[in-house]
């Protein structure tokens, strides 16, 4: 496992962007699981910018969805399929997407693609990784699950004060944990606690990101979430 405290948010989306181009630049048909949420923003902009100055090219890699809410009609504007798209897929020129609509279909396809090389997390503020919510064993698959009262809350910010969707689909933790190497974003003191259980504390089902420390695991954080 490797930690790196990064100064301030802007170098980590530096370093973060740094992370995946490299990564890319060694093979350009590389697999990556991409979260949503707020902590990747500032990444996702930098290699958008450096694709648009011809720096990288991320036209051979395939992105993978990780995770979206149950019920919403397809011109809903809270999909997150559509977060990814607007704010990774298109900008970075991506062409191969792996959509999570149905588990079976989405464990199918990336079973065909031989699994996959990177995973870009953030962190939930009770532990989750995608919407696998505690508790969330090592095995747990991909599958629909209720969203706790945290995953509720935090998400509520992202969507102007239209209600969070109850359910939602997420990767799961067995494909995650599957990654060939995963990259931890955290951000803020607000995640300074769960992500020194997820780091520091047992592996338990209770903070499903304990059990990244079975992987290839990158973490970078802020000052402010691990001084
Ligand atoms: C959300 C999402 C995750 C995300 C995490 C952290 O609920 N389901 O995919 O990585 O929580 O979000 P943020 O980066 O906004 O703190």
């Amino acid at each position: 496992m490797t930690v790196r405290t990064l100064p301030d948010t802007l170098m980590l989306a530096e370093v973060a962007a740094d992370w995946l181009a490299q990564r890319v630049a060694l093979k350009p048909e590389l697999t990556v699981l991409v979260a949503t949420g707020q902590t990747p923003m500032g990444m996702y902009g930098r290699l958008a910018a450096r694709v648009q100055a011809g720096t990288l090219d991320c036209s051979q890699v395939t992105a993978v969805q990780l995770d979206e809410y149950s019920g919403l009609a397809p011109e809903d504007p809270r999909r997150l399929r559509d977060w990814m798209m607007t704010s990774f897929v298109t900008p970075l020129r991506i062409l191969k997407v792996v959509p999570l609509d149905d588990p079976a279909t989405f464990t199918a396809e990336l079973e065909a693609l031989g699994g996959l090389d990177v995973a870009i997390l953030g962190l939930g503020p009770n532990g989750h990784l995608g919407f696998n919510e505690p508790p969330s064993g090592p095995d747990a698959p991909t599958r629909e699950v209720a969203l706790t009262p945290e995953s509720l809350l935090s998400n509520r910010h992202y969507w102007n004060g239209l209600d969070v969707p109850t359910r939602a689909v997420t990767a799961g933790m067995d494909v995650i944990l599957g990654a060939r190497e995963t990259l931890l974003l955290v951000s803020g003191a607000h995640k300074r606690a769960i992500l020194g259980a997820a780091l520091d504390g047992p592996e338990t089902p209770e903070v499903p990101a304990s059990y990244l420390r079975r992987t290839a695991l990158t973490v970078l954080a802020d000052q402010e979430a691990r001084p």
